[in-house]
């Protein structure tokens, strides 16, 4: 063999033996790592939660569950109106399969925690619906102040669950943080969705607002409790 091939041949070999080593070395270390006698305990398991803790949970799991059904039925109430509109039904169609998904999540929750579902579920689909189709049939721009009303609420609503949840440090809670969270993003993106198709422009524009918020916010008082 030539000489410098030899040396590089050397040089190749020593750098894959050392690398060999350096694996080999690394596996030992990690797997002693796990049996050290003294590793520190798991961490105790989470003080279970106090009934008020409980209760508040519960009723927060019923007001939403109820909006939720509210929301899919002004959707559906709007999509009645849209469902052939090539610009507007998409747009619409797509805010309610969010909304599907935010029912179905809360349905899951309200079994999954045995929480009595609402008292009043045919009232909050009357009342959806009707408020969907009623200001779709005035039209497009009043379709989008009901939602841009509905979302503001709903945010908020959403905003003041999530500062009352922050105070409970339990990992069930901070996984129904996690799912109101991305609700109140979406809810918010659906808000913003509305200004954008001139929600703004509708006709009676402040009296129409004022009158669906002040709606939504006893809608939310009575699903609470009832
Ligand atoms: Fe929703
Ligand atoms: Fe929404």
């Amino acid at each position: 063999m030539p000489r410098p091939f030899l040396i590089r041949h050397l040089a190749r070999n020593h750098l894959q033996r050392r690398l060999q080593s350096t694996v080999t070395y690394a596996a030992p270390t990690d797997a002693a790592a796990g049996a050290v006698p003294n590793a520190s305990p798991p961490p105790p398991p989470p003080a279970p939660l106090t009934q008020e803790q409980k209760d508040l949970i519960a009723s927060m799991l019923r007001v939403d569950q109820a909006g939720e059904l509210g929301a899919n039925w002004i959707y559906k109430g709007q999509m009645a109106v849209f469902e052939n509109d090539p610009k507007v039904g998409p747009v619409v169609q797509h805010m309610w399969d969010q909304e599907k998904f935010h029912l179905s999540t809360f349905d899951e929750l309200i079994g999954k925690n045995r929480v009595r579902p609402t008292a009043l579920r045919p009232l909050w689909e009357f009342a959806g619906y009707t408020l969907g189709a009623g200001t779709a049939l005035i039209g497009k721009e009043a379709a989008m102040a009901c939602t841009e009303a509905v979302e503001t609420v709903i945010g908020e609503h959403y905003n003041d669950q999530l500062r009352e949840l922050l105070k409970i440090d339990h990992p069930e809670v901070a996984k129904l943080r996690a799912v109101i969270k991305q609700f109140r993003d979406e809810e918010l993106e659906h808000l913003d969705t509305a200004v954008v198709h001139d929600a703004k422009n509708a006709p009676a524009y402040p009296g129409l607002n004022a009158a669906i918020q002040q709606g939504c916010r006893a809608a939310i008082w009575v699903a609470t409790r009832v």
